[in-house]
């Protein structure tokens, strides 16, 4: 299976908002399939659609390397619906590569979702799946762990990454 191309910011790809995905059809099955597969060949927890240039809501996540006992989570057309708590943490994310921030999150979120199969699947977790999960559905609404910063920090990073 094809590895896609990963979209870095400062691309304008990463701040669209991304559709909702209407039908799972063999196309959107195989498209997830490569997208976990190019999760699977890079050093992170999870990858959003648009990741890859591809504007649909869909999310793949599995943070085993760095918190065992968690499995795979492919998501379409995610929701949080309840969330509760809050916690720092240090995120990166493939599309800023080189590039973390400590980052105020929820600490456990509820998020409703269809399977790859096209069944509801309801999700409760907590500490750094449910932190993954609120930063690749974050992508999906454009929106980059840049944009959760304090303003200062927040110019401070894009001019270095601009810089390189
Ligand atoms: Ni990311």
């Amino acid at each position: 299976m094809p590895k896609l191309k990963i979209i870095k910011y400062p691309n304008s790809l990463l701040q669209e908002l991304s559709k909702e995905v209407i039908e799972i059809d063999t196309e959107v099955r195989s498209f997830i399939d490569d997208l976990v597969e190019t999760m699977r060949g890079s050093i992170c927890v999870g990858i959003a659609a648009p990741q890859v240039g591809r504007l649909q809501r869909i999310i793949a996540v599995d943070v085993t390397p760095k918190n065992p006992g968690h499995g795979e989570l492919v998501l379409i057309n995610p929701k949080i619906t309840a969330e509760s708590g809050k916690r720092k943490g240090r995120e990166g994310c493939l599309s800023i590569p080189g590039f973390v921030a400590n980052i105020k999150r929820s600490k456990k979120v509820t998020v409703s979702a269809l399977d790859r199969d096209g069944n509801s699947v309801e999700i409760e977790t907590r500490g750094f799946e449910a932190v993954a999960l609120q930063h690749e559905i974050d992508h999906l609404d454009g929106i980059l762990f840049l944009d959760r910063i304090t303003d200062m920090k927040r110019d401070l990073l894009k001019r270095k990454i601009e810089e390189i």
